[in-house]
């Protein structure tokens, strides 16, 4: 069985990754967060079902199905005071998107990302975020390609410009990255996918892409094994439940009264007292419910 990847979200501080995140899910965090800066790790599920729906007549197109069982995002903050909870985010993940800002380019963070992508040998993909701020584009909700077409030729012509600095910007940092429609092989080039969280645009491409790419070239190592694996993101205190782990199981399936070995600086070994699972489509940090369960599976 084929577990879900884990696709985490990187970029430089506000190019636009919650509000990516809340383009999938509809709703709002990054409005939520204190003065817009993420400053923890959150993780949503996207089921199948909704993977097919953003997507639309594209799979047919690309002449995919989603064979995938969802897809797990685990946004990470662009401040650059949290360099661990970045290479965190970027140690667990299967494939990163890495957003970045066509009006601002490769910036401090980006490169940082960059670095933690060529250390661990993680597959990326590029958003090239917010291109409805370029001037004269007209940006709405489905396909860029669709969209593209729709543009004047004074606005094709900007936005060319821009994406093709940026494009050169990553090449001039050893990657040599093209629109993905244009990209040939797909072990060599990076793909980027022009894209904005605020209007929607792009995002059918963008996760078409990470379906296809997944099921392509990371079938192997997303087979499900029969030992529990995970990752602990955060440790908190919370009133009435006591000490709790925001977790990502990636392997196995752990049960209620199981032992939960913590391997840190030091070993920790306690049981699990009690599982508590998010619903899909919803951020980890913002859910307040959570359903009981006596076991969770990759
Ligand atoms: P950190 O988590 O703090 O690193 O930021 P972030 O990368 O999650 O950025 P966030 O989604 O919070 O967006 C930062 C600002 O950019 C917000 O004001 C968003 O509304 C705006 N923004 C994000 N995406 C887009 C976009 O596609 N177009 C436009 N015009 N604005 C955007
Ligand atoms: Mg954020």
């Amino acid at each position: 069985m084929m577990r879900q990847p884990i696709v985490t979200i990187l970029a430089h501080v506000d190019h636009g990754k919650t509000t990516l995140l809340d383009a999938l899910r509809k709703t709002a965090v990054a409005e939520r967060e204190a003065g817009g800066i993420t400053q923890a790790i959150g993780s949503t599920e996207v089921p199948r079902d909704v993977l097919e729906k953003i997507c639309g007549p594209l799979l047919e197109k690309f002449h995919t199905t989603v064979d995938v069982p969802g897809l797990l995002f685990i946004d990470t903050p662009g401040h650059e005071a949290f360099t661990t909870l970045r290479r965190r985010g970027g140690s667990i993940a299967d494939l990163v998107v890495l957003v970045v800002d066509i009006m601002e380019g490769i910036m401090p963070q980006t490169l940082e990302s960059i670095e933690l992508l060529r250390r661990e040998k993680t597959p990326f993909i590029i958003a090239v975020n917010k291109i409805d701020r370029l001037q004269s584009w007209h940006s709405v909700e489905g396909s860029f390609l669709e969209n593209y077409e729709k543009q004047s030729d004074h606005a094709k012509q900007l936005f060319e410009e821009h994406f093709y600095a940026l494009m050169n910007q990553f090449s001039q940092h050893g990657f040599s990255c093209d629109r993905f429609d244009r990209v040939q092989d797909f072990r060599r080039n990076v793909c980027a996918v022009p894209m904005s969280g605020k209007t929607g645009e792009g995002l059918p491409e963008l996760i078409a892409i990470i379906i296809g790419l997944a099921q392509q070239f990371l079938k192997q190592s997303l087979q499900t094994t029969d030992k529990s694996e995970g990752i602990v993101l955060e440790v908190k205190d919370v009133s009435g439940l006591g000490k709790t782990l925001d977790t990502v199981i990636y392997g196995g399936t752990v049960r209620k009264n199981d032992y939960l070995v913590i391997a840190g600086s030091t070993f920790i070994i306690t049981k699990i007292k009690a599982l508590l699972v998010p619903p899909s489509m919803k951020d980890l940090r913002t859910e307040k419910h959570f359903e009981n369960v006596d076991e969770c599976a990759a």
